[in-house]
């Protein structure tokens, strides 16, 4: 229990205010765990997987209209549209409030509220911090359970210090004798996902799926951390978490920043190719960054486990993620087969008939609809991948020598340049770009742009966002990562990927290692340095010559001018919040170019 009057007030406002049948505070053990497990599934919301298949697991469908994050119905509300920037769905603070405490009014009947205190980092870490969840969720509890470190010990810690307040709903309250539904939600036009920079506070109602209900995820250790992290003057990023060790036993960490579906969780997790060198993951979605005495910028992962993309996650394509999710783990919108274990597309085996699809039917493959939801999802305990770091958990954080940007780009993009200062790596976080697939959007080959991969999860103006990179490189006495620009998804003029990509990328890592310490040669062009033909290490790779690898690290000054008018439509978004530097990054690349 706690003594922390604000908490015990606060919980106890929003109490009166929902009107739940009952309060519960979370303590995080295992038998609360099974009980609330145990209680979804004699209500018909969970289906516990097979003991010997999957031990410990559990299987859900969401209702078909709540199945991803929704960022038109997300929100940031600071005092001026401005300030939330024009990347940002915006709404006045005071109006969004009075309409979100209507949707709340008595939204619990009928139902628990639970009181979650979690630690978003190593309970106790300096560069950890506390939120405390309410929901009415018993889903959202046992999920919480896996991404943070949550329950008891997190309210001995926090002592009667602060904490980031998080309000979740599900927004479907319960008339008396009103029989529960599988995944109760409300309809779209009344899911709000919402942020109050000023005040720190998160409001979500509506939807039980992801980052708009694990509340600790996307709207605390992004956008409501990016705005702490400004005004503190440390950084919170949509980074992944890897150490990588050469084959003398040299270690470094790098932390990388890709776009949705570029495989974060894959490069996260990848097993090298090259003989001796390692990969050991720390994390595979988001990193703190606090500058230590020292001068060097030390990451937690501030999760606790992976909320990963189930579909084409396969032995071949990461061997750790399937690993981590072998046991302990909760399986969101995959099918579920005939004997009680989960199957997804992609997986790499083929799909037992009888098998049930995310909405309930038996698949038919031949109807052309997918088995498992493409966002289907599983929750899966960090300390369980074969591939976790030693240091996951260490309270000070690893020190991270090397910042990757990266995106999906077919052409213009080599497969690796390198920052001249970090200025131009700022820059180069500022242009990360993905062109969308006929899938994701249905236009392909569009560039979106989503500086720092960021897009979705910057809690205020981006332009401002820009201007807090460029102050961080001016710490004193900081000990900065190189930055460097990697782009797997190269093709040639026959739509071939030029790069193997998966465990290969291992050999661009070490490229990059070599490069923290001196090594490895580089050439100069318009962009940055590339390396020099052979600074590769291509030995062994199938189907790989010098010609080959020399357009995958072709720049093309005719396609970086067309690249820069698109960046010039880009950067005026930002009106008078750019910058001043970036400008004068993008004139002298424009100089470069002739232009
Ligand atoms: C995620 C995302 O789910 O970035 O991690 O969309
Ligand atoms: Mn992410």
């Amino acid at each position: 229990m706690t003594n922390n009057q604000k908490l015990k007030q606060w919980v106890q406002e929003w109490a009166n205010w929902c009107q739940p049948e009952s309060v519960y505070w979370c303590d995080g053990s295992e038998a609360e765990n099974k009980r609330l497990l145990d209680e979804m599934v004699v209500g018909g919301m969970a289906v516990k997987l097979n003991e010997a298949k999957r031990p410990n697991s559990y299987y859900f469908q969401s209702d078909p209209s709540d199945v991803a994050r929704v960022e038109d119905r997300t929100f940031i509300c600071s005092k001026t549209r401005e300030e939330a920037g024009p990347t940002n769905n915006w709404a006045d603070p005071a109006e969004m409030k009075k309409s979100m405490r209507e949707l709340y009014k008595s939204c619990m009947k009928g139902r628990t509220m639970y009181v979650i205190p979690f630690s978003m980092g190593p309970l106790g870490s300096n560069i950890a911090h506390i939120g405390v969840e309410i929901t009415d969720s018993p889903y959202v509890v046992v999920n919480m359970r896996i991404m943070t470190r949550m329950g008891q010990k997190v309210l001995d810690v926090l002592g009667d210090g602060d904490f980031v307040p998080c309000v979740h709903s599900v927004g479907a309250p319960l008339a008396p004798g009103q029989e529960d539904v599988k995944w109760p939600c409300a309809p779209i036009e009344k899911k709000y996902i919402t942020h109050f920079p000023e005040t720190h506070e998160i409001w979500s109602y509506g939807s039980g799926y992801g980052g708009n209900a694990l509340l600790g995820k996307k709207c605390f250790a992004l956008r409501i951390a990016s705005v702490m992290a400004k005004e503190q003057g440390w950084l919170a990023e949509h980074m992944l978490i890897l150490g990588l060790t050469n084959s003398q036993g040299e270690k470094k960490y790098i932390t990388a920043a890709f776009p949705s579906a570029c495989g974060k969780t894959n490069l996260a997790m990848l097993i090298p190719t090259i003989p001796g060198w390692k990969v050991e993951c720390v994390g595979d979605d988001i990193s703190w960054m606090k500058f230590g005495k020292d001068g060097q910028l030390y990451a937690i992962n501030p999760e606790a486990g992976f909320f990963g993309v189930a579909p084409f996650t396969s032995m071949d394509t990461n061997p750790n993620a399937m690993l981590s999710c072998k046991a302990n783990t909760i399986f969101t919108n995959v099918g579920l087969t005939p004997d009680g274990d989960i199957w997804w597309e992609g997986i790499g085996t083929e799909c037992p008939a009888g098998t049930i699809n995310w909405k309930n039917k038996v698949h038919d493959p031949a109807s052309g609809e997918p088995c498992a939801h493409p966002n289907a999802r599983f929750t899966a305990p960090a300390f369980q991948c074969p591939a976790i770091d030693k240091d996951w958990e260490n309270p000070a954080g690893v020190p991270i020598s090397a910042f990757l940007f990266g995106g999906r780009r077919p052409n213009t993009v080599p497969l690796v340049h390198e920052a001249t200062s970090w200025n131009h790596g700022v820059f180069m976080g500022s242009i990360v770009s993905s062109e969308t697939t006929a899938a994701a959007l249905g236009q392909a080959g569009i560039v979106r742009r989503d500086p720092f991969a960021m897009l979705p999860f910057c809690g205020y103006n981006m332009g401002d966002y820009f201007g807090h990179w460029i102050t961080v490189g001016q710490h004193a006495g900081a000990k900065l990562p190189k930055i460097f620009y990697v782009n797997w998804f190269r093709k040639d003029e026959n739509g071939k990927f030029l790069w193997p990509g998966y465990g290969d990328n291992s050999r661009v890592l070490a490229y990059i290692f070599d490069r923290c310490n001196g090594k490895g040669e580089t050439v100069e062009t318009a962009i940055g340095k590339v390396p020099a033909p052979k600074a590769i290490n291509i030995d062994g790779l199938a189907g790989m010559d010098q010609a080959k690898m020399a357009k995958a690290l072709e720049v093309t000054n005719d396609e970086w001018k067309k690249e820069v008018t698109l960046i010039d439509e880009h950067y005026a978004r930002f009106g008078n919040h750019l910058p001043k530097e970036l400008t004068a990054e993008l004139d002298g690349l424009k100089e470069r170019l002739g232009m």
